[in-house]
């Protein structure tokens, strides 16, 4: 799988471009706010139907107009699908091939890109949000029931939840719990065994970052011990009384250990990049080795707060997955990746490709 080609319109400071891109390795060099980050999010938008830096699509349309437009042509086995993104203030329009696709889920079955930018520390300092949505963005890669049982697990909750408020028939709440129950252990169980696949190559990575020994640490979204029914049924009264689900899947984390230390408590900003990086590129690993060739990876401003030792030892990890890269940098000698397929030259939102390369 590759990103061959898109086509974007009115998206940040960006009025038009279109692009073609290599297959492997894809630079965009420019000054600070030339619009470097600005097409890496185009590029995320088109797999994932979201942003990395915001979730107010009035910031993602170019100042003064009234929607964006992102199209992206994705090569596989000799086929070429064409996913199309546009975006109003209001809501974002996705299209596969064509046809109005399902949801934001079905562009990742396509292109599938995952982004290390200067905010990736976000993953260990922030709550456990992030944290779960990698973790589902990675079982989701290995699990081709993931997203049906998902959907299932937060309609039980949402309907859970409603039927817990006040004036709402309490029983009606309990017709939720067979369904809950049963989707929420299935992820749990998913989860867990996700987590046993990732943790050997994560512990590999750390070692070759930050040479310390990096481990996982997963809650459930309930006490230890306990299955999630035991859980549910100790939590009924405090549920009932604040009109919400106070225990499942949708409250789990995983917790990254260094030297058996929580790393947001132990680690230096630099060093917590580093965990990041290595969590994202264990993500990607994992992934490549259930289906090879089908990772993108966005690294903006990778040389951000990391020295060049440790910079060059995590492009050594970059180059050595097989994933089309899309690199942003200040300046076109960045160590470490060899030769770009393809550079791009990003001025005042302009974006031109430099014809030569040796
Ligand atoms: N909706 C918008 N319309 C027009 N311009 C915008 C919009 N949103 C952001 N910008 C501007 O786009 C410019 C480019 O931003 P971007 O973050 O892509 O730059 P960058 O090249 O990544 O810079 P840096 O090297 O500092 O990270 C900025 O000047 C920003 O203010
Ligand atoms: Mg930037």
């Amino acid at each position: 799988m590759a990103l061959a080609r898109v086509e974007i319109d009115e998206f940040r400071c960006i009025e038009r471009a279109q692009l073609r891109f290599d297959p492997h390795y894809n630079l965009f060099v420019g000054p600070n706010a030339s619009g470097k980050t600005s097409l890496l999010e185009a590029i995320f938008f088109l797999g994932r139907g979201r942003s990395f830096r915001t979730r107010r699509l009035d910031r993602l349309i170019r100042q003064g107009k009234e929607a964006f437009r992102v199209v992206g042509w994705v090569e596989s086995g000799g086929r070429s699908t064409v996913l199309g993104i546009s975006g109003s203030r209001q809501s974002t329009e996705i299209r596969i091939g064509g046809a109005p696709a399902g949801g934001a889920a079905e562009l990742a079955n396509h292109f599938p890109p995952q982004i290390i930018d200067p905010e990736v520390h976000k993953l260990l300092e922030e709550g456990p949000q992030r944290r779960r949505r990698f973790l589902d963005w990675g079982v989701f890669h290995v699990e081709p029931q993931f997203l049906e049982v998902w959907q299932r697990y937060h309609r039980a909750l949402r309907q859970r939840n409603a039927a817990l408020k006040p004036n709402s028939d309490p029983r009606t709440a309990a017709i939720w719990d067979t369904e809950l129950l049963a989707a929420g252990t299935r992820l749990d169980e998913m989860r867990r065994s996700y987590l046993a696949l990732l943790a050997p190559t994560l512990a590999e990575y750390g070692r070759h970052l930050l040479g310390l020994d990096v481990t996982l640490s997963y809650q459930a979204g309930w006490a230890q011990g306990e299955t999630f029914e035991e859980a549910l049924a100790r939590s009924a009264d405090r549920d009932r009384r604040f009109g919400i689900t106070h225990v499942g899947v949708h409250r789990g984390d995983v917790g990254v250990r260094v030297e058996g230390q929580l790393a947001r408590e132990r680690v230096s900003r630099g060093q917590q990049k580093l965990l990041a990086a290595a969590l994202t590129l264990a993500q990607l690993a994992v992934q490549e080795a259930r289906a090879p060739g089908s990772g993108a990876l966005l690294l903006d401003d990778p040389a951000a707060e990391l020295d060049g030792q440790r910079l060059g030892l995590l492009l050594e990890l970059v180059r050595a997955l097989n994933v089309q890269l899309f690199v942003t940098a200040l300046r076109a000698d960045l160590p470490g990746l060899g030769h770009p397929g393809a550079m791009f030259h990003v001025e005042q939102g302009r974006v031109t490709q430099v014809a030569e390369l040796s």
